[in-house]
């Protein structure tokens, strides 16, 4: 397009200009794609294609699903606390997007995790603003670096999937800016994203995507957001009132809708000049597209090289929650007996649109062979035996080929049969599963948020058999989303949380389990102790049996601000990982400047493994004016592999704009004493100092 984008429009019919901010219904170039925009030949304008997902690229076309790595879920990614790994995923996904013709890819998902049981935490980073926009600002930079535009997604506050479509989400500018839009505001700035994907839901009685203040005045007066606005999938009511809030395109869009816009113009209730707008924007994206320049794109993406990459993310996404008397890594004689029907239906991600088409899956099982652990073959058969059956059986047989289905019964072995297996192997491996996706939240039950029935009483059989001959057991958890620990977690010595880490799970879990990988994730989102104890307690909204609305009444006090606040004990804390070595912090020192303090510090391997730290900067800030959490996260680093006795000297600095809270309108940095705390958790501080700032600072939105 050799004209400017303005002169381009300006040659545009009404007709044209329609049929440009409205998606052609499906994707035809790429058939199985989740959608396609509207080309203009006689203009020289192509078609482009957008695609799911976080985990991977999926393109269910020609009845067939067009192979694509399974990367670690989002949650994972954010696991690692690494920029740099997480930007590789991006790339190579991008990469496999490029390759299928595919111009916007759908990732990031990165809504907070306000509440536990939202089906989709699976597919996004954490309860912390901060740690969401640097890992969404790595994922983005990946995606981009390959000439495929990224989307974040979605924008905002959709942190439930019970009554997406049409909830009303009740929440307080402050809570909006502090929490649920920062995240998305770091990414704009840092990563500058082609798109951005509007929220199904409505914010303070305006659907995300007919919100005039979110897409308009916040995201692109605000922060300066270039790119291309799109609807979710059907989302909203009015067409109309889309285009003048500033969603630029309506996916995956209807000829009613072209319809409806060419009416608005011609009756003068929607004027061109705001079409036009919206036209340009969708242009300046366009201009940049694979399919603008006429890639030539191979179908044939390089499988085996990011099949790499998914290991890589996922080696460093894997959160060691216990180990007792360093019962981890096991060694590689060990005979291991292995419970649980997840070592066989190993989960590699999440449901919904984010699902993925892998050549492979790498079961827990099958991993634990291929790399030659001994694994007790007796049992191993009896669950795949077990496995087989249950599935053949109409009620727990798979609905729809390669999707996965919630575990069926896991306690059918009986007491001598556990003895047994505890009599002739040294250690026994539970796998825990649990099934999320998108269009359900879990619920505070056995079998959700709790263990069911039958995998407690699983646990405590193969505790009672393998403690009696003095051996140990390890859980490794292959779930989407926190799940209640604390009632069963002195059952057992050691538990290794994967996730749901992509094709490559049972690889991972196997060269963690040895010490292969010696595992620097940690978390991203609070275990809490009991469902009682979270705070968005007005989850999933009113009325309770079909909610219209949900009023976020904790405000800013999602996560750890709430649980270091108000003093209640989390299970597991937000940040915390345990490491096969040990690591010791020292020379802590702060200098403060006009606009930025710098955290220095030493982190040293003090320990037998090789291994990295996640150190976390948190600020405890004066208690002014304005209420505030007991501490923020402000800054992280993960140290490169540290050789036992290896130190790094780290420095983080953080722009004092991040000490801020927003109030009456403004940024404030009150002005007083702030605690500058370093640690391995929120929970885990190691050094501490304070500086004072003698005056606030105020910044404009
Ligand atoms: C779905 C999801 C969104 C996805 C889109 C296209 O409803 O909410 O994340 O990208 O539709 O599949």
């Amino acid at each position: 397009m050799s004209a400017s984008v303005k002169e381009l429009v300006s040659k545009m019919t009404l007709e044209e200009k329609a049929m440009l901010v409205v998606g052609a219904g499906k994707a035809r170039r790429v058939p199985g794609a989740a959608g396609e925009t509207r080309g203009i030949e006689r203009l020289g304008i192509p078609s482009i294609v957008t695609a799911d997902g976080p985990q991977g690229v999926r393109i269910e076309g020609d009845g067939k699903p067009y192979p694509a790595t399974a990367f670690p879920s989002a949650i994972v990614l954010a696991s690692t606390w690494n920029p740099e790994v997480v930007e590789k995923v991006g790339k190579a996904m991008g990469e496999e997007a490029k390759e299928y013709g595919v111009d916007i890819l759908l990732a990031p998902g990165m809504n907070i995790h306000r509440n536990p049981l939202c089906g989709r935490i699976f597919e996004y980073y954490s309860e912390d603003p901060i740690l969401t926009g640097e890992i969404a600002s790595a994922f983005v930079k990946g995606v981009q670096s390959q000439g495929v535009g990224a989307c974040l997604k979605h924008f905002a506050a959709n942190n439930q999937e019970t009554n997406r479509r049409l909830v009303d989400t009740i929440v307080s500018e402050r809570a909006l800016r502090e929490i649920y839009l920062r995240g998305f505001e770091i990414a704009v700035k840092k990563a500058k994203p082609w798109a951005v994907m509007s929220a199904y839901n409505k914010l303070n009685g305006k659907y995300c995507s007919e919100n005039e203040w979110l897409l308009t005045k916040v995201l692109r007066e605000g922060w300066g957001f270039d790119g291309l606005v799109m609807t979710d999938w059907g989302a909203g009511e009015n067409p109309v009132e889309q285009m003048k809030a500033g969603n630029d395109l309506l996916m995956p869009g209807n000829d009613d809708q072209v319809k409806a816009i060419i009416e608005a113009v011609k009756k003068g209730e929607l004027s061109e000049e705001v079409l036009d707008r919206n036209v340009e924007n969708i242009l300046k994206v366009i201009v940049k597209t694979l399919a603008f320049k006429g890639y030539k794109y191979s179908n044939k993406p390089d499988l085996e090289a990011h099949a790499k990459v998914a290991y890589e993310a996922a080696a460093e996404g894997i959160v060691l929650l216990k180990n007792k008397d360093s019962t981890l890594p096991l060694g590689k004689e060990t005979k291991i007996a292995v419970f649980g029907t997840g070592q066989i239906e190993t989960l590699r991600g999440g449901l919904g649109s984010g699902w993925t088409h892998p050549k492979y899956t790498v079961s827990i099982l099958e991993g634990f062979k291929e790399k030659g652990l001994k694994v007790d073959s007796e049992l191993a058969e009896k669950y795949e035996k077990y496995v087989e059956e249950m599935r053949s059986r109409e009620e727990y047989k798979p609905k729809r080929p390669g999707v996965p289905l919630p575990p069926p019964p896991q306690d059918f072995l009986s007491e001598e049969e556990v003895e047994k297996y505890a009599e002739r192997n040294d250690v026994a491996v539970v796998v825990v599963s649990r099934l999320s996706g998108e269009g359900w939240d879990l619920k505070p039950v056995k079998g959700g948020f709790y263990l069911s029935d039958d995998e407690k009483s699983l646990l405590e059989k193969v505790s009672k058999a393998f403690h009696k001959y003095g051996k140990k057991i390890v859980v490794i958890l292959n779930i989407g989303l926190p799940i209640e620990v604390a009632s069963w977690r002195d059952l057992v010595d050691a538990i290794l949380l994967i996730w749901q880490p992509g094709q490559e799970v049972g690889r991972v879990a196997a060269d963690a389990l040895i010490g292969l990988i010696n595992p620097s994730g940690k978390l991203p989102t609070t275990f809490p102790r009991d469902y009682e104890d979270v705070p968005s307690w007005s989850f999933p909204g009113e009325p309770p049996d079909n909610p219209v609305k949900v009023v976020y009444y904790e405000d800013i006090y999602v996560g750890y601000r709430y649980y270091d606040t108000f003093g209640v004990e989390p299970a597991y804390p937000f940040g915390h990982g345990l490491s096969y070595t040990e690591f010791e912090y020292s020379d802590l020192r702060v200098e403060v400047s006009a606009d930025s303090i710098k955290v220095k510090f030493k982190v040293k391997n003090v320990g037998k493994y090789p291994g990295k730290e996640v150190a976390q900067v948190y600020v405890s800030p004066p208690r002014g004016e304005i209420p505030k959490p007991l501490q923020e996260l402000k800054g992280f680093h993960k140290t490169r592999l540290l050789q036992p006795g290896e130190a790094e000297e780290i420095e983080v600095e953080i722009p004092l704009r991040l000490l801020a809270s927003y109030s009456c309108g403004k940024w404030l940095v009150e002005a007083g004493k702030y605690e500058v705390r370093v640690g391995a958790s929120s929970r885990d501080i190691r050094l501490r100092t304070e500086f004072t700032l003698e005056k606030s600072l105020s910044y404009e939105p």
